[in-house]
């Protein structure tokens, strides 16, 4: 390839050639058997990148790096506010546990195209055992903590795990999460049986209760016989992560192996501008897309040192925790939600911490999750003094899709934009019949075919739903859900989602799930879930209910009780905490409710009443309500 200098060259020679530019990056990988077809169509006529090579992610992000004589580089800095530790792991050590709880895995059972879900916490052991079903081909699905034994036991059915491995308990802040009473309580409730539950038994918090039939996880580990990485097809699923639909049901993103790998080790470099060597931290969590791709296999491809981060912006123990963990742990590149910034600039609005520390190890801060407020992002701009950069993405791409691409060339940031398309991602904003728009229309933010490597290749056992979901809209283009428009000079803004998927936290959330839980309450006769803007969260649901007529109950009892279904059905991270009555709710005429109009009303903002609207009345009442109950 030549040697690009600008951003705009790179990228137009990635569009243009995808299969030599792809060809180059895949081939700064140690594969078992290069590739001999860089793009062709699946089985269902989707393209795919590799079909023939062979490789194994976790010899890439381990083997690799200890044979070329790196065993003692740090390959992960576990840094535990909520449990006061601090544990290095070297390249060596990582190598060692994973090898050897591999061997245990496979001694259980499990091989090649078996399943295991992984509930745990934010602990090294997770990305053990997250490598170790990577090594022997064993397809793994890490479920986020903040789910509740509901929400487990849909994607237990849906995966039919043979193992599923976690921990004795979570630790939010001060408070105890109790895991595997929640694995219990999930497997219960499934149809599909795991045949094994691994438990890793924390020093912190209480020791869960074991089953006879239960397994300790450091029992595995020891006694493991070391096994070395199985040759793997570029297409095996490496892993599958649930995410939300616009139905009750998540979907199952699945993600290869080959093109994956080639994705995470050119982003590294591209996008985020870190050498090997260099420390890395994504302060999110295993259990989403930026902690999959961002905090184990990013990094660890690029043997990089990776931060794993149990606790908060704030609160664990202060507003100054992120910074202390960059100048302590020297770390050059960062990346966090704009919640999280939020969250700190409200603390600590001078940046006091900041100025009270060395950072001068950090280059960039990167942000993504959800849709980033320009005063967020000039504040923190103004109090690190190193270029702050938005970058756009979804569980689906599994890497980003816009972004200022810093290891190629840093562009000039435009606050609230995420910048341009990254390499590979021929992005087109297109109006409702399919036409592409001129700067500044708002319209579908979608991408024409082929997608780059590493971006989802199926939905797990849902094929139909996956041409259904991203590519019947628009022939030839993935529709990534999300509105927005490119300005003048070609940046592009996300404006936020065009479906019912709302964004909490950087929490992706589903209102038709919510809905589901809040229909199913005795009192309720009919309901809507809406995301309304909130300052701190971004978004946070809100329930609109009629209620029945006749209830033994006060409306007060309701609303609890609904707070409390949403908990233990979806769990505490939707963090739905307002109910509100209704006598009625704004319908079309064919019976659609009319969301967008009920959150405009909550938000108090300028009302556009659709034609379709069956009775106009009902505005004034649904007003009404929510300028005396006080809701805001
Ligand atoms: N296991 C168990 N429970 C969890 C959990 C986990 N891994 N993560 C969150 N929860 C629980 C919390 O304890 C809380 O429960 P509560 O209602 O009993 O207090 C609830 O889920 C909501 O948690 P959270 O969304 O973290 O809100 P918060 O009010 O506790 O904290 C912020 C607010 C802004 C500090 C926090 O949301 C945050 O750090 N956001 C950034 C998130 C992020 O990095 N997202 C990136 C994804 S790319
Ligand atoms: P998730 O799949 O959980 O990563 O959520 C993806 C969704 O979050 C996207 O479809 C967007 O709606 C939103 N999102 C993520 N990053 C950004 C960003 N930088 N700007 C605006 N929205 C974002």
């Amino acid at each position: 390839m030549q040697d690009f200098k600008t951003y705009k060259e790179f990228y137009n020679y990635s569009i243009e050639n995808p299969e030599a530019f792809w060809k180059e990056q895949a081939s700064k990988l140690n594969w078992h058997s290069f590739p001999k077809q860089i793009l062709s169509k699946d089985a269902k006529g989707y393209p795919q990148w590799f079909a023939d090579g062979q490789l194994n992610m976790s010899a890439l992000c381990l083997d690799q790096h200890v044979s070329d004589g790196y065993g003692s580089q740090t390959a992960i800095i576990y840094d535990s506010p909520v449990t006061d530790t601090l544990r290095k792991i070297t390249y060596g050590k990582l190598q060692e546990q994973v090898s050897k709880f591999a061997g245990s895995l496979r001694k259980l059972g499990l091989s090649k195209g078996d399943t295991a879900i992984i509930y745990m916490p934010m602990i090294p052991e997770t990305v053990v055992a997250m490598l170790a079903c990577a090594r022997i081909g064993v397809i793994h699905s890490v479920v986020f903590g903040g789910f509740a034994p509901h929400e487990l036991a849909i994607r237990i059915d849906d995966c039919s795990p043979k193992a599923i491995i976690t921990a004795s308990c979570g630790i939010e802040i001060q408070k105890i999460v109790p895991y595997k009473p929640f694995v219990d309580r999930a497997v219960e409730e499934a149809k599909s049986k795991p045949e094994h539950i691994i438990v890793y038994q924390r020093e912190h918090g209480p020791k869960a209760q074991m089953k006879a039939t239960d397994l300790d996880f450091m029992a595995l580990l020891e006694g493991g016989v070391a096994t070395d990485p199985v040759p793997l097809e570029s297409t095996h699923p490496l892993y599958i992560l649930y995410t939300s639909g616009t139905t009750g049901t998540p979907k199952g993103i699945q993600r290869d192996t080959g093109g994956y790998a080639t994705a995470m080790k050119f982003s590294m470099g591209a996008v985020y501008g870190v050498e090997p060597g260099d420390v890395y931290w994504a302060a999110s969590d295993v259990g989403w897309v930026v902690g999959h791709s961002y905090i184990v296999y990013g990094p660890l491809i690029n043997r990089n040192t990776t931060v794993l981060f149990e606790g908060k912006p704030v609160k664990t123990p202060d507003a100054g925790t992120f910074w202390r963990v960059i100048s302590q742990h020297k770390v050059k590149v960062m990346f966090t939600a704009p919640t999280a910034i939020r969250a700190i600039k409200k603390e600590d609005p001078d940046g006091r911490f900041i100025k009270s520390l060395d950072m001068s190890s950090l280059k960039y801060q990167f942000l993504a999750g959800e849709r980033c407020d320009a005063a967020t992002l000039n504040w923190l701009q103004e109090k690190l003094g190193v270029p702050v950069i938005d970058h756009w993405w979804q569980t689906e791409s599994g890497w980003a899709m816009l972004a200022n691409m810093a290891g190629i060339e840093l562009l000039p940031v435009k606050p609230g934009s995420a910048s341009f398309p990254v390499c590979g991602y021929d992005i087109r904003i297109l109006g409702p019949d399919g036409t592409e728009l001129g700067p500044n229309e708002e319209g579908l933010v979608s991408v024409k075919l082929p997608m780059p490597p590493g971006t989802l290749t199926d939905l797990w056992n849902n094929s139909t739903r996956f041409q259904k979901s991203y590519f019947d809209q628009f022939a030839g283009y993935y529709s990534t859900g999300d509105g927005g428009y490119k300005d003048e000079d070609g940046y592009y803004f996300i404006t936020g989602r065009v479906d019912d998927i709302i964004n909490v936290a950087g929490h992706r959330l589903s209102t038709a799930e919510m809905e589901e839980v809040v229909a199913a309450h005795p009192a309720v006769a009919e309901c809507a879930v809406i995301g309304v803007a909130d300052d701190l969260k971004g978004q946070i649901p809100m329930a609109i209910i009629v209620m029945k007529t006749a209830s033994a109950l006060s409306t007060a009892e309701i609303q609890a009780e609904i707070v409390r279904d949403i908990r233990n059905t979806i769990g505490p991270v939707a963090s739905l905490k307002k109910v509100v009555p209704v006598k009625r709710l704004p319908k079309t005429r064919s019976g659609k409710t009319l969301r967008k109009l009920l959150r405009a009303i909550a938000e108090k903002a300028e009302l556009k009443i659709p034609s379709t609207i069956d009775d106009v009345d009902i505005i004034g009442e649904v007003q009404e309500v929510f300028g005396t109950a006080g809701v805001h």
